[in-house]
Formats: structure tokens, C-alpha cells, sequence
């Protein structure tokens, strides 16, 4: 998809008006809340609402879990290759709408129309890989320690899964969990952020048309504190699958207990980008601008501390600095732009009020690119210690803080000194050294000489407090599936 055949005049003029949806998706059908109260979503570039969605509560949550109840035992018993036929009829429907899906992203999320577009791309492809990954979930046979008896390892689905999906990937962090679980033989009741609701009650329409049953793929919309205790209390949802905070995800945790739920989490990062002296520096910006500011910096994965070595320092801040005040900051609505809006208040006070504490306390500033009022500028900080809040806590913003480091053991020390455990980064050309940094580095993700790793076939997971279990890849589909040790015994085999 690139830019051009995108219409960037009115991004909720869709070729297709039905995908915009101001309706909850419960068991087959599109229902206002019972008690018929609303929730405004609005376009984070312009603080106009764009629509508003059912404030669900329990009770319509409660329906969809027992429609999903109903629906699963259909579905795990329908033959594996016909499941995945209408996996594989959803992803070719996401693709033939991608240019709505994505106008309708921007819309509430606020990112660039061509990387909402690249984002459905990305949701579509794990829809893809998993209609043909669920076609093979294979059992085992164990050799047996008795002559009468034969031992089976037979996968079977979960059961009923609840996800709770996150505003910065609003596609994509659906289909990581949906396809997966639907794959495996599960139902799902998603739960989509209450700021982007539409693009998840578009992939839902998608789904029905694709020949999902009735009551398989739910998503009932509002506000967390209304639907969650219901997803994380009731005992027929079996998995619960979280993408947000490490605070929420914790919280969410602690709900679950009660019912013993089995748990995907996907939470908070504090990404180290470590920049050695023997680096190729064009390749390291390229990677850097990558991984920083993808999203407007809104990503779990973002490199949220640069380490950079000293003898490469003043180099690479050039070059960084000189591609961060080349980017276009604007409403993802208009063309050419590359950098879109903060998703609220709340996201630019916490951007504001890092970049303040790193400079009353000694950073300056390397570069900036010039953004419109209300809008977050990209920013280089130089000078920045570890101390300062920028380097402790994730900024999920476009800034881009340099510590200067001198040796291989300081930089290693200094980018696991953090409770997280998600995605990190190196530049290097040393081979001896590529694996050595690999092998210390505590993140679920290591990527050496790039700034992007998340992809479908790979598993995509944090260590520490970012998180429990894998999505993408062969490990994501096995976080839907039980397994079952079968003992038959007795057997008069003739052995
Ligand atoms: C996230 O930030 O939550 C996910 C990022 C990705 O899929 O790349």
C-alpha cells in the first residue's frame, strides 16, 4: 500500500460505510447497551468525536462469554482445514479493505493514513500465517514403560478467551491473539481499548462475513472497569490475554486468580538501543528511527534509552539528529506526514513532563523537528544519566534520550538494570562481540543491526515484568492449546 492511493480529504468517507459501526458485536448480533449508555471516541489530532459505542456492562459481557461457550464446542469439532478456510476468507476481507480499515484507524488512533495502512498489512499477516498454522497441531505418542499400555499426547483448544487489546496497534494486536485462538479451535471475546473501538468492531463485521458462527468472535465495547471483573471473574473464560501496562497487567493477574485462567501478557518495555563504537552508523539512525518512532513512539517495543559509545557518540547524534528534525509532524490525515498525534492529554503531559526532568537535571536538547501546537516534537537529549525519569520508566512518545557509554561490560550492565524485559537492540559489526551481547542481554527480543522484529512467525514476548507467554509464531499458537496425556491401559497388544 503506499501513500498515493490513499484519499486523505475525509478519513470516514470509507468505500464501504457499513465497517463503521456504532454497535457492540454480542453473540452474532450488533446490540446497543442494555441501559443505552454510550461511550464518545474522538480523532486525537482534533479532539472531535468521531462516533460513540455502547458502554457495555456485565450483563452484555456475560452474554457474549456463554454465546462463546456455545459457539466454541461447534467450532473445535468442525474438521481442522475447514476452521482454518475461514481464517484464511478473513485475512483475503482485511486486505480487500485495508484502505477503510486504515482510514478508520487513523480516525481514532491518529496515526498516518499509510501506516495505519502498513499496521493492517501487519494485523492481516498474522491472520494469514495462522490459517495455515493451525492446520498443524500434532499430538505425540510417548514410548511406553508397560506392555500394556499405550500413552497419547492429544493438543486440544482452551476453551472460551477473553483479550483485552490495546489503542496503540488497534488491528494488529487483535489478530496476534484472535487468529491464534480461533486457529486452535478457541472462541474469543475481545474487549477493545474504549479510545479505538471501530477498528475492532470493523475487523468483527469482517469476521461475520468471513462465515464466523454466531457468538465465536465477540467484541463488546466500553469501559474496562464495567467489562473486566466479568472477564477476569467468570469461571467458562479459561485464558485471558492482556496487551497494556505492566501496572494493569499486574492488576488483571491478581483478578484471575480466583478462577485460575490461563494468561498471555504483553506489557510495559524499557528497550535499550546500544550503539557500539564498531557500528555502521547509517544503518544504526535507520534502525533507530525504526524502532523510536514508529507510532509516534507509542509502542511497547520502542527504543526508550539510547546507549551509544563514546568513540561513535558524536556521529551518530548528528546523523540521528538530522533525521529527527526531517520528520513531518501533523494530523495522520494529511499527506506526508510522519509523525501523527499523542493518543491524549494524559500521554502529552507525561511526554512534557519527562523531557522537563531530563533537562532541569542536565540533558539538552541535540534536535528537534518542529511540530504543531498540541502535538508532541520529536526530540534528541543528549547528556541524559540513567537516573533521570526518561531512562526508568517507558515515555511512549517520541523522545529519544543519548547516554554516552565507555565499555562493552557498562552498556550490557546498563540496559539490563531495569525490571523490564521486552525488546532490545545492537549495533555492531563484531561477530565475537554480536554474540556475546545477545547471549547477556535479558529481553524476549534481541535484535542485532535492526530496529524491527515483530512479525508473525516469530515469537514476540517479554521477560521479567514485560510480560508471561509468546504470540507470533509456533508459540503463539500453542498458548491457545492444552495438553492432554491419554494412558490407556490394559491393552492386550500381543507385545
Ligand atoms: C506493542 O507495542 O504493543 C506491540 C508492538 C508490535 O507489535 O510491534
Amino acid at each position: 500500500m503506499t501513500t498515493q492511493t490513499l484519499t486523505y480529504a475525509a478519513p470516514l468517507l470509507l468505500d464501504d460505510p457499513t465497517l463503521f459501526i456504532e454497535r457492540a458485536f454480542v453473540a452474532g448480533d450488533w446490540i446497543a447497551a442494555d441501559h443505552g449508555a454510550t461511550v464518545s471516541v474522538t480523532d486525537p489530532a482534533t479532539g472531535a468525536v468521531i462516533g460513540t459505542v455502547p458502554a457495555c456492562s456485565a450483563d452484555e459481557t456475560r452474554r457474549a462469554i456463554s454465546a462463546a461457550e456455545t459457539a466454541q464446542r461447534a467450532w473445535r469439532r468442525l474438521p481442522v482445514p475447514r476452521r482454518c478456510a475461514v481464517i484464511e476468507e478473513w485475512h483475503r476481507l482485511i486486505m480487500a479493505n485495508q484502505t477503510d480499515l486504515a482510514r478508520i484507524m487513523t480516525a481514532e488512533q491518529g496515526k498516518p493514513l499509510a501506516e495505519a495502512a502498513g499496521e493492517i498489512a501487519y494485523a492481516a499477516t498474522f491472520v494469514k500465517w495462522y490459517a495455515a498454522e493451525g492446520l498443524r497441531v500434532h499430538g505425540q505418542e510417548i514410548a511406553s514403560p508397560f506392555a500394556d499400555r499405550r500413552i497419547l499426547i492429544r493438543k486440544e483448544p482452551v476453551g472460551v478467551c477473553a483479550a483485552i487489546t490495546p489503542w496503540n496497534f488497534p488491528a494488529a494486536m487483535i489478530t496476534r491473539k484472535a487468529a491464534p485462538a480461533l486457529a486452535a479451535g478457541c472462541a474469543m471475546v475481545v474487549k477493545p481499548s474504549e479510545m479505538t473501538p471501530f477498528t475492532a468492531l470493523a475487523l468483527a463485521v469482517l469476521g461475520q462475513r468471513a462465515g464466523m458462527p454466531a457468538g465465536l468472535l465477540s467484541v463488546v465495547t466500553g469501559l474496562p472497569a464495567a467489562i473486566g471483573p466479568e472477564l477476569t471473574g467468570n469461571p467458562a473464560v479459561r485464558m485471558l490475554t492482556f496487551t497494556g501496562s505492566t501496572r494493569v497487567g499486574a492488576m488483571l493477574i491478581q483478578q484471575c486468580a480466583g478462577t485460575v485462567k490461563k494468561l498471555g501478557m504483553e506489557l510495559g518495555g524499557n528497550a535499550p538501543f546500544l550503539v557500539f563504537d564498531d557500528a555502521d552508523v547509517e544503518r544504526a539512525v535507520e534502525g533507530a528511527m525504526a524502532s523510536k518512532f514508529r507510532n509516534a513512539g507509542q509502542t511497547c517495543v520502542c527504543a526508550n534509552r539510547f546507549l551509544v559509545q563514546s568513540g561513535i557518540h558524536d556521529a551518530f547524534v548528528e546523523r540521528f539528529g538530522a533525521a529527527v528534525r526531517a520528520l513531518n509532524v501533523g494530523a495522520g490525515t494529511q499527506e506526508g506526514i510522519t509523525i501523527g498525534p499523542l493518543i491524549n492529554d494524559a500521554a502529552r503531559r507525561k511526554v512534557a513532563d519527562h523531557v522537563a526532568d531530563a533537562l532541569a537535571n542536565g540533558a539538552s536538547i541535540a534536535a528537534e523537528a518542529a511540530a504543531p501546537e498540541g502535538f508532541a516534537a520529536p526530540v534528541v537529549l543528549t547528556g541524559v544519566t540513567p537516573a533521570m525519569r526518561l531512562c526508568e520508566e517507558e515515555t511512549f512518545g517520541p523522545v529519544a534520550p543519548v547516554i554516552r557509554f565507555e565499555t562493552e561490560e557498562d552498556a550490557i550492565a546498563l540496559a539490563n538494570a531495569t525490571p523490564y524485559g521486552l525488546a532490545s537492540y545492537f549495533y555492531t559489526q563484531d561477530m565475537d562481540r554480536a554474540w556475546r551481547v545477545s547471549e547477556a542481554l535479558e529481553f524476549g527480543l534481541v535484535g542485532l543491526n535492526t530496529g524491527a522484529m515483530a512479525m508473525e512467525c516469530a515469537p514476540f514476548g517479554g521477560m521479567k515484568q514485560s510480560g508471561l507467554g509468546r504470540e507470533g509464531g509456533a508459540e503463539g499458537l500453542e498458548e491457545f492449546l492444552e495438553t492432554k496425556a491419554f494412558h490407556w491401559a490394559g491393552l492386550k497388544t500381543g507385545l
